[in-house]
C-alpha cells in the first residue's frame, strides 16, 4: 500500500514514500580474510627505513599505502595507533573506537559531547554508519575559491578519484523497479580493482511511485536514496581495511600496530625526515624513531592529525609556548576552523491513524548501522521561502571576527571572512545548489532530527599544553557561538512542521506533533528547545589542517604539502577546508 507525503514549498512538488526496511534472513558471519601484508608486532622486526610512512591506519592511510605500494617500486610503512577488530562482531565496538569528551559546551548548558574516533585498523571507517553521500557539485567547486591559483580540486577534477574509490553496486531490479530507486552509472565507478563497495544490502518493500532526482551522487542534491558501503556478496562492512589491505599480497607494505606517533622528526632545513612512536599500551615509554626516505604522510584524522602537528612544533605559535614547545613553523591554521555536521534537537509527530508498516529490521548486526534509506537535502530557500533572505543578510553583515575566538590570528580570520563571503552568498541564492538541510525520512515514527549541513560556528583542537605528550587533544565545537547557526535551526524546525503536519501525509494519517509541542511556538521556546537537544557532533570531523591559501590560515597547498616543510603531506579529512553536504568518508 502506497504512503505519499506531499512536501510543501519544494521547487517541485515532491511526493516521496515512507518506505518499510524489511529482514532478508543473511548468512552474517564471515570468517575473517587472512592477512597478507606484513603485520609488524614488534618495532625490532621493521626495515631500517621506509620510503614511505603514512601516520594513521584508518580510512585515508589505508587507501593511499594500498596505491603507494601497487608498483612495488616504494616501501610503505603504515604506523597505527590501534589494533586489528573483528568489525563482524558488534562486540568489539569498543576495540575500535575512542571517546574524547569535549570543552563543555557553554551554549548548551555546559554540556560535553564525547567524540567518537575509529582508533583501529580502518580507522573512522571502521566504526562509521556506512552511508554513501557525496556532496554537490557546487561544495566541491567552491573549494577552488579559497585554493591556491590553478587548484583543480573541483567536481570535474574529483570525479575521476570518486570513481575510483568506490565500487558501485545497483540494487536488484525487484527493489529499484519497487521504489523507483534510479542511478546514473556515469558518476559511478565499477573497476575490477576497487574493493570498496556501495551497495544496497537491505530489502525495502512497498510499490510506489517517488519524484526523486536520478542519483544523489551526480552533483544535483534532492531527495534520493543512497547506497551504504557494505560488501553486496558478504553483506559486511566495506571499508578501507576489506578494500585496502585484506588481501594484498605486497612484500612492500608494512603496518605495525599498537602505536602512536608523538612526533614527525624534520632535518635543519623543515624537511622531514621520519616519525618517532611509543606503544599505545603503555608498556614503555622508550621511543621508536624510524626514517622516511621520502615523505611522511599524516592521516591520523581531523582530531589526532592536529595533534601531531602541534607536537612536532607546527601551528599557532602562542599555543605552542605556552606546552614549551619549540617553535618550528608558526601556522595558526592548524587546529582552527574545526567544523561537524551538527544535529538538530528531535522534532517529532505521531500519526492518529496508524499506516500499515513492517518494523525495519536491519540487515547488519544493530550496532553497525540502520539500512539505507531516503534522505532529502534542501537548499535553504526550500527550507524556508520567506525568511531566507535575511537570514543571509544577517549573517552577511557579521564582522569576520565576532564570532571566532579571542585573539585569532588575521590569517585565520581572513579565512573565515573568505568562507563567510561563500556561505552568505549560496544561503542567498534562490537557486542555490548547495544544500544546507539534510532530513533523513524515517518510515516507523514522523519527524527526525534535522543536520545542518554548512555550519557557521568554528571550533578549535588543540593539544593539552600541560599534558601535551600524555593528553588527548582539547576539543571546542565552540557550538552556537555564531547566531546564525540557531536562525538556521529555527528555519529546520519550522520546516519539519510544514512538512510533516501540512502535507497530504499530514492529513491522511492525523499527524499531531510531540516534540517540542504544539504550544512550543515563541522564538524563545524554541531556541531552549533547540540548546538542549542540539549535537555538535555529526561525526564529520574536518577543517583542522585546512587546504587554503597560506595567508588565509590554511595548512596544506593543493597538493597536500603542509606550508613551511619539505616532504611532509596530509591525506585524511583534515584537508577538506569547508564542509560538504554529504559525508565524509567518500572522498579522493
Ligand atoms: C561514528 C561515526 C560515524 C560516521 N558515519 C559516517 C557515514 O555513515 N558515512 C560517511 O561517509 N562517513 C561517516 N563518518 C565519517 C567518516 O568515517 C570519516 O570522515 C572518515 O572515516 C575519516 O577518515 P580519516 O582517514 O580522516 O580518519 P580515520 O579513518 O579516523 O583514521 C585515522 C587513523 O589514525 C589513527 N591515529 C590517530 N592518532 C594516531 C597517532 N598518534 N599515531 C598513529 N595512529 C594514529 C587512528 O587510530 C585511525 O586509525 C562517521 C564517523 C564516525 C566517527
Ligand atoms: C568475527 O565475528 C563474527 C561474528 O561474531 C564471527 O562469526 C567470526 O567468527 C569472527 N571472526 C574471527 C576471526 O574471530
Ligand atoms: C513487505 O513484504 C512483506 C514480506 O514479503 C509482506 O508481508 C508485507 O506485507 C510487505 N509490506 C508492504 C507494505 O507491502
Ligand atoms: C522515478 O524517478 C524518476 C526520477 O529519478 C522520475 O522521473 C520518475 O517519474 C519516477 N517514476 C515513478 C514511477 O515515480
Ligand atoms: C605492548 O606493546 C608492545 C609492542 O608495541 C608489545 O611488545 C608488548 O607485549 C605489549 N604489552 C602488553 C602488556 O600488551
Ligand atoms: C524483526 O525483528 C523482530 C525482533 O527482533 C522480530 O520479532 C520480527 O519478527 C522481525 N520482523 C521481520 C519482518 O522479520
Ligand atoms: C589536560 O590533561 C590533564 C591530564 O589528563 C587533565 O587533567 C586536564 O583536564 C586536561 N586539560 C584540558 C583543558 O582538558
Ligand atoms: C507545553 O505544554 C506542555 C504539556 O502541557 C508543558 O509541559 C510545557 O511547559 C508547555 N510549554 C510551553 C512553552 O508552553
Amino acid at each position: 500500500m502506497p504512503y505519499y507525503i506531499r512536501a510543501l514549498g519544494f521547487r517541485r512538488q515532491i511526493t516521496v514514500l515512507i518506505f518499510v526496511l524489511f529482514l532478508t534472513e543473511l548468512a552474517r558471519a564471515r570468517p575473517e580474510s587472512a592477512l597478507s601484508a606484513r603485520h609488524v608486532q614488534r618495532p625490532g622486526d621493521l626495515r631500517e627505513s621506509y620510503n614511505f610512512i603514512i601516520v594513521g591506519g584508518g580510512t585515508a592511510g589505508l587507501a593511499l599505502a594500498d596505491r603507494l605500494t601497487e608498483s612495488k617500486k616504494h616501501t610503505v610503512l603504515v604506523v597505527e595507533y590501534g589494533q586489528f577488530a573483528n568489525t563482524s562482531d558488534p562486540s568489539t565496538i569498543g576495540q575500535r573506537m575512542s571517546m574524547i569528551p569535549s570543552v563543555p559546551q557553554t551554549k548548551l548548558q555546559n554540556r560535553v559531547t564525547n567524540i567518537n574516533v575509529g582508533y583501529c585498523v580502518g580507522g573512522s571507517s571502521a566504526i562509521n554508519g556506512m552511508a554513501v553521500m557525496r556532496g554537490s557539485k557546487r561544495d566541491y567547486d567552491i573549494w577552488v575559491e579559497l585554493g591556491n591559483k590553478g587548484s583543480t580540486w573541483t567536481w570535474k577534477g574529483l570525479l575521476p578519484y570518486f570513481k575510483k574509490a568506490i565500487h558501485f553496486v545497483p540494487p536488484d531490479l525487484v527493489l529499484a523497479a519497487d521504489f523507483n530507486i534510479t542511478y546514473d552509472l556515469d558518476v559511478w565507478g565499477q573497476y575490477r580493482d576497487t574493493r570498496v563497495y556501495a551497495s544496497y544490502p537491505g530489502g525495502l518493500n512497498s510499490s510506489i511511485s517517488l519524484d526523486i532526482v536520478r542519483d544523489g551522487h551526480a552533483g544535483t542534491h534532492g531527495v534520493f536514496y543512497y547506497p551504504l558501503s557494505v560488501d553486496p556478496k558478504t553483506r559486511d562492512r566495506s571499508y578501507s581495511r576489506t578494500g585496502h589491505w585484506d588481501g594484498l599480497n605486497r612484500p612492500n607494505y608494512d603496518i605495525i600496530t599498537g602505536s602512536r606517533v608523538n612526533k614527525i622528526l624534520f632535518d635543519k632545513q623543515n624537511t622531514a625526515t621520519g616519525v618517532q612512536f611509543v606503544p599505545t599500551n603503555g608498556s614503555s615509554s622508550f621511543p621508536t624513531t624510524l626514517k622516511a626516505k621520502k615523505e611522511v604522510i599524516l592521516s591520523a584524522g581531523a582530531i589526532h592529525t592536529p595533534q601531531i602537528l602541534h607536537l612536532s612544533g607546527i601551528g599557532p605559535a602562542s599555543l605552542l609556548r605556552k606546552a614549551k614547545i619549540t617553535v618550528r613553523v608558526d601556522l595558526p591554521g592548524v587546529g582552527a576552523n574545526f567544523q561537524d555536521h551538527p544535529i538538530g534537537p528531535r522534532v517529532t509527530f505521531t500519526y492518529g491513524t496508524q499506516p500499515r508498516l513492517e518494523p525495519i529490521n536491519s540487515t547488519l548486526p544493530q550496532s553497525e548501522g540502520k539500512g539505507q534509506g531516503l534522505v532529502a537535502f534542501l537548499n535553504l530557500r526550500t527550507v524556508v521561502p520567506k525568511s531566507f533572505p535575511a537570514i543571509a543578510r544577517r549573517y552577511a553583515s557579521q564582522s569576520p571576527s565576532a564570532y571566532l575566538p579571542a585573539n585569532t590570528a588575521r590569517e585565520v580570520i581572513g579565512g573565515y571572512k573568505a568562507q563567510q563571503a561563500i556561505l552568505a552568498r549560496e544561503m542567498a541564492d534562490p537557486n542555490s545548489k548547495t544544500a544546507f538541510l539534510n532530513h533523513i525520512i524515517p518510515a516507523l515514527a514522523p519527524g527526525g532530527q534535522p543536520i545542518n549541513l554548512h555550519i557557521t560556528s568554528r571550533g578549535t583542537v588543540s593539544i593539552n599544553t600541560t599534558h601535551p605528550d600524555s593528553a588527548e587533544p582539547v576539543i571546542d565545537y565552540r557550538a552556537l557561538s555564531n547566531p546564525t547557526d540557531m536562525d538556521v535551526m529555527l528555519s529546520f524546525i519550522s520546516f519539519l512542521r510544514r512538512f510533516w503536519l501540512e502535507g497530504e501525509l499530514g492529513r491522511k494519517y492525523r499527524v499531531t506533533e510531540v516534540s517540542p509541542g504544539a504550544n512550543v511556538t515563541g522564538e524563545e521556546d524554541l531556541k531552549e528547545f533547540t540548546r538542549g537537544g542540539y549535537s555538535p557532533q555529526g561525526w564529520h570531523p574536518v577543517g583542522t589542517a585546512a587546504k587554503m591559501r597560506r595567508e588565509l590560515g590554511g595548512v596544506v597547498d593543493d597538493e597536500l604539502r603542509v606550508y613551511g616543510t619539505k616532504r611532509l603531506r596530509i591525506v585524511d579529512a583534515s584537508i577538506m577546508p569547508l564542509l560538504i553536504g554529504g559525508t565524509t568518508q567518500l572522498r579522493p
